[in-house]
């Protein structure tokens, strides 16, 4: 039997990259998935792709910004598949998406609620629409995609560094809280992560391990804590060593 065969996923984001390597990884151990991504075209072929594997999947095609359409896509989906397991908060990014990135002294009020509502907004939003099914459940993880900018900060995105700071503060409040119904809250925090099956080359820090981080590193990470039951209300740095201090090279 594959580890999370009869567990429903839903992962946000999940139309490239991080989250689509996500996704892939829980289908190809027996999942079946919700694929959450604002991009109908990326959404449906990470769909199809886990059809493929033998496992159900449906596309939510929907902005995690959106509260009504994220509690209809759950709704949806625990009709479909009578309950939603796991859920992977991985939809997220910087002003870079708006092409907005600037020093904070500088930054337009309408790119502050565009980042902090898209990082920490959609967060709770998308845990808010399954929570309810996982307490009756008395079952479920709750793993947040942040980012190593919470801890250690990065130039032109203040907001970001926040909102994904945010994301830790609350894996640990709802750690607290859920913990009673069975159901464990983590945080991962990559590092520089290929995008596109590039290196990043904006944060050339290679870290101890001296290479970049790929989208398979933060994957292995989220079926990990997936597995687990005794760790909860954490946030895993997966970053290769980056945020280390000063090293021998
Ligand atoms: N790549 C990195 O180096 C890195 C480092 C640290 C943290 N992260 C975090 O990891 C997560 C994934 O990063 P990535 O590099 O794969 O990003 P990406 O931009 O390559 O992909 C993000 C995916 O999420 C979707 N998406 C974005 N905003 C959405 C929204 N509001 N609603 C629904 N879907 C939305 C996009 O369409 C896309 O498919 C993000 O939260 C990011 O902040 C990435």
């Amino acid at each position: 039997m594959k580890k999370f065969e009869g567990r429903t996923v839903m992962v946000t984001g999940a139309g490239k990259n991080i989250g689509k390597e996500i996704a892939l990884s829980f289908a190809a151990e027996g999942a079946n998935v919700i694929v959450c991504d604002y991009n109908r075209e990326n959404a449906e072929q990470t769909a199809l792709e886990i059809e493929g594997m033998g496992v159900s999947a449906m596309a939510a095609v929907c902005d995690v910004r959106d509260r009504k359409a994220i509690f209809a896509y759950a709704e949806e989906g625990i009709r479909r598949f009578g309950k939603i397991d796991i859920l992977v908060n991985n939809a997220g990014g910087s002003a870079d998406l708006l092409k907005k990135l600037s020093r904070f002294v500088d930054a337009e009020p309408e790119t502050l609620d565009f980042v902090l509502d898209t990082n920490i907004k959609g967060t709770m939003n998308c845990t808010q629409a399954v929570l309810k099914s996982m307490i009756k459940e008395k079952y479920g993880k709750i793993i947040n995609i942040s980012s190593i900018a919470a801890v250690c900060g990065l130039y032109d995105r203040v907001d970001y560094a926040a909102a994904k700071a945010a994301q830790i503060g609350m894996t640990k409040a709802l750690a607290m809280e859920v913990g009673e119904y069975n159901i464990c809250v983590n945080c991962v925090s990559p590092g520089a992560i290929a995008r596109n099956g590039k290196i990043l080359n904006h944060m050339t820090f290679l870290g101890e391990s001296g290479r970049g981080g790929t989208p398979r590193d933060i994957a292995e990470t989220v079926l990990f804590l997936a597995s687990q039951d005794f760790i909860t209300g954490q946030n895993f740095i997966v970053d290769g060593g980056r945020t280390l201090g000063p090293g021998h090279r």
